[in-house]
This record gives C-alpha cells, structure tokens and sequence, in this order.
C-alpha cells in the first residue's frame, strides 16, 4: 500500500481555506486518481483564533510558517500567504533546504524570482509547482508546459486579472462607479491584499511574466513588462469605447518580435464583437498562437476560493503521483535572458480622449500635434456644444508608432485649451 501524502498548508485564506475544503469534500476521487491518500498535517496562519469554518483538530499549528516547512511532517509544502518576498519567499527556500516540495498560487514571488527559485528547485531535487498562480482555475500553465510542448509559441494574449475584468464588466453593465465595484470583488475574495495590484496592472503582469518563461524558455523578466492599470478608465471611455464599436480589456500580451520579445499589459479597445471581447466578469481567457498548432483558447474562471484550489490541488496530485517537470519546462539552466522588444517601436492604433476648453481653433491646434508626428487621424467626435467650458474630445488613430503617438500627445497636453492629461487607449483589432 503507498503511503499517504502528507501536505502542510501556509495560509488559509480564501485559496488555502478553499485548498482544505477541496481536501476533504473530494477525498476518496483524489485517493483513486494519484493511488494514494493526501492528507493534511500541517498548518500555519497569522491568527490562530479566526473561525475560517474549517475544523483544524488533529492538525499540528505553526506561528511561523517557515519554521513548518522544517519542521512539519510533510513532503509537501503549500505556500498561500503571498508576496513575492518576506515571509513566502523564505518559506519556499526553508522548504528547499530540507527537500520539501513546494506549491505556491504566489504569482508576485515567480515573477519577481521565478529563475533562481526554479534553478533551487531543481538543485534540491523537488518540484516548484504553480498552477494557480496564473489564471485562476484555467490549467494554463499544464497547456503551455505539457500539452503544447511540441509548438514554437509566436504569441499569446489574454485577460489575466478576474478582478479588473470583474470591474470593467460591472461598470459598463451596471453603471456603477469604480470604488463601489472594487469593494464588491474584494469582498469576493477575488483581490489581492493589496487591490492595488489588481486595479493598477501589475497582478497581470507578474502572470505574464511567469507565461512569457514557459511560451519563449525565458527567465521570468517582470521588469520589462510594460504595465498600465484601468484605473484611469472612466465611465465616460466604456460608452466611448461602445460608440466606436468597441469594448475596454486589461489585456496582458507576450509576443515575439523581430527586435525581441514584448511584454505588455495595458487596458485595450478590442472590436464589440471579437471572442475576448465577451469574456466578461471574472473569467479569464488565454489566446495562444503556436506553430504548427495555430490558435488555441482557454477560458474559464480566473480567481476565487474554488477554481484556485481546484489549481493548487491538481498540483499536489501530480506531486502525490509521482509526476514532476522542470518549473518552466525545460531546465533552469536552459532558460535564456529575455530581449526586451522597444515599445517605442510597437505599432498601431489608438483611442485619445481629450478634455478641451470649447473654444475655436482647439480641434486646428490637436490636428496640427497629430500631423506634426505623422500620426493619421481616422475618426474624432465632439460631444454637445458648450462655449468655454470642458468639453470632451475623442480621437482614434490609423497605425501609428508608439513614439510618435508619445511625442503628439506630450505637445497636445501642454496646449492650454487642454485641461486635463490625456486618456490613451491602445486599439488592438
Ligand atoms: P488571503 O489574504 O485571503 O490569505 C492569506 C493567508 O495568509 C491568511 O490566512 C493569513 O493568515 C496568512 N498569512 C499572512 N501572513 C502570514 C504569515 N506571516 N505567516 C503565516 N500565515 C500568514 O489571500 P488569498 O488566499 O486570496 O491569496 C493567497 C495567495 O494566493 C496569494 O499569493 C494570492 O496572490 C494567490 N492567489 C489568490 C487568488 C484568489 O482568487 N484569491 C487566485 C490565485 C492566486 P490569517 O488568516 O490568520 O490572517
Ligand atoms: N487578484 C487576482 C485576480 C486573483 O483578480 O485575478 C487571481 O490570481
């Protein structure tokens, strides 16, 4: 008979609560799909008081998570606490030093070290498993890793981020304002601590990051990803967005170009009727274009307690049976330094909303900026009329480099008849 897993469990919050509901709801089907029993021994939280619904009898408690990770009968270390440095970061090394394998859903920590952290993995002889951490329930990182395996990846793009999508959704469909929103999905559990990093781009990125290692074989270079919120996104843009046919996304996109790899994520106006474009609420959706496969899509739900541990618990059955591959598909050492592609280069269309004064000679002064910087206008729209207060302006764009859309737009905002910064969308048909 083979011995039980035995798993110790850092955080229980919403995914580590959800991790050891999924435990036990789903015992006896999880025992017959790896041949053996998992069972929890160990856990470590902040507050060993909090009520999180879950009975803990039988299970030894640690204060201090890295003191679990050697000191817990477990071969298996799950680390659900977050931050990419502190207290999970030297919970995952402890757990290295003494041969422990580790799961994590910390995206912020394999962004920020997902080389060193992969090559450590290796050197001890474990796995650095990581499922959840991109994407929510979507298995995307077995489809890059595994299932895809065979292609050369051209490019991949995608809602990463449940949150901000959840957010974009709900103001456009209910009209409601972005604070009142994000308080909604906070209370969801679908934020990170810090809602910071959902609303301003970042937890997209560090997704990205850890996407663009196991799509190209690089190492994780969250530095060089160009990162832009929706925070700035007003209600005002969404209905914009829909008058020209389009809709507003968070999109996250990585792909290879003749200078070197982009990586971006910024909000973005793709066409109404486009697939990403109905991927709406919390759902992320990951678009992969490989060769020989072509196009392939994966969908589904993007944060929360369920579908994030249904992610961390696929990865302790695969460690339970006995499956294990490089953290980023290939060896750590194979991993190559990422060449930035310039964004400055990057080429293509963009959505500006202006507020002007409504005087004369405002639209001559705009155009002039534009076809200064060869930037070809292809639509602009003025709303109602009212002489010499604010008024808002909408362009779009043909095809343009970024720069020159950087430079028109520094010598529009520095025009006094424009009241406020510039709001610039990129368009992505
Ligand atoms: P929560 O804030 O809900 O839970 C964090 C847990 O960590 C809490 O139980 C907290 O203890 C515990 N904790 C904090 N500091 C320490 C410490 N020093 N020692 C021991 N335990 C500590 O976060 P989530 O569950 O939402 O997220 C956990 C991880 O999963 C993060 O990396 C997040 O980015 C990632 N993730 C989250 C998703 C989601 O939908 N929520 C989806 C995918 C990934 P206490 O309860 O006592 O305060
Ligand atoms: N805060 C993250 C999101 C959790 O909203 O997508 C899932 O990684």
């Amino acid at each position: 008979v083979t011995k039980p897993l035995k798993v110790a469990v850092a955080g229980l919050g919403t995914v580590g609560a959800g991790v050891l509901k999924l435990l036990r709801r789903n015992a006896g089907h999880l025992a017959a799909r790896c041949g053996r029993e998992i069972v929890v021994t160990a856990v470590s939280a902040r507050d060993r008081n909090r009520d999180r619904g879950l009975d803990l009898s039988g299970i030894e408690w640690f204060d201090d998570a890295a003191a679990m990770a050697s000191r817990a009968d477990a071969g298996v270390v799950v680390e659900l606490i977050g931050g990419s440095d502190g207290v999970a970061h030297d919970l995952v090394r402890e757990s290295f030093r003494v041969g422990r394998h580790v799961i994590t859903a910390n995206k912020a920590l394999l962004a920020e070290h997902g080389a060193p952290l992969a090559a450590a993995a290796e050197e001890a002889g474990v796995a650095l498993a990581y499922e959840a951490a991109v994407a929510g329930g979507i298995p995307i990182v077995k489809a890059l890793r595994e299932g895809l395996a065979a292609n050369e990846v051209n490019s991949l793009y995608g809602i990463l981020n449940g949150t901000s999508n959840y957010i974009l959704t709900e103001m456009r469909e209910s009209r409601r304002d972005f604070a009142d929103v994000l308080a909604d999905a906070q209370a969801a559990g679908y934020a990170e601590a810090d809602p910071s990093f959902d609303v301003d781009g970042v937890d997209a990125a560090h997704k990205l990051a850890i996407l663009t290692s196991l799509a190209f074989g690089t190492k994780t270079d969250f530095g060089s990803v160009l990162v832009e919120g929706i925070r700035n996104i007003s209600l005002q843009d969404i209905d914009f967005a829909e008058e020209l046919g389009y809709r507003i996304k968070l999109l996250a996109i990585a792909r290879r170009t003749p200078h070197g790899i982009e990586q971006r994520v910024h909000p973005t106006m793709v066409n109404r009727e486009a697939a990403i474009a109905r991927v709406e609420g919390v759902t992320n959706a990951v678009m992969v274009d490989a060769v020989p496969v072509s196009a392939t899509v994966y969908q589904g739900a993007g944060a929360g307690e369920g579908p994030t541990a249904s992610a961390v618990v696929a990865d302790i059955l695969d460690i339970a049976a006995g499956r294990r591959l490089p953290t980023f598909g290939v060896p750590a050492a194979q991993l190559v330094d990422l060449t930035p592609a310039d964004m400055d280069q990057h080429a293509g269309a963009y959505y500006v909303r202006l507020t002007v004064r409504d005087q004369p000679g405002v639209i001559a002064d705009v155009s002039a900026a534009l076809r200064d910087e060869n930037v070809s206008l292809e639509s602009m729209l003025q709303r109602g009329r009212s002489p010499d207060a604010a008024v808002p302006v909408v362009l779009t764009t043909h095809d343009t480099v970024e720069a020159a859309m950087k430079k028109a737009l520094a010598r529009i905002a520095s025009l006094d008849t424009v009241l406020e910064p510039p709001c610039m969308i990129r368009i992505e048909e």
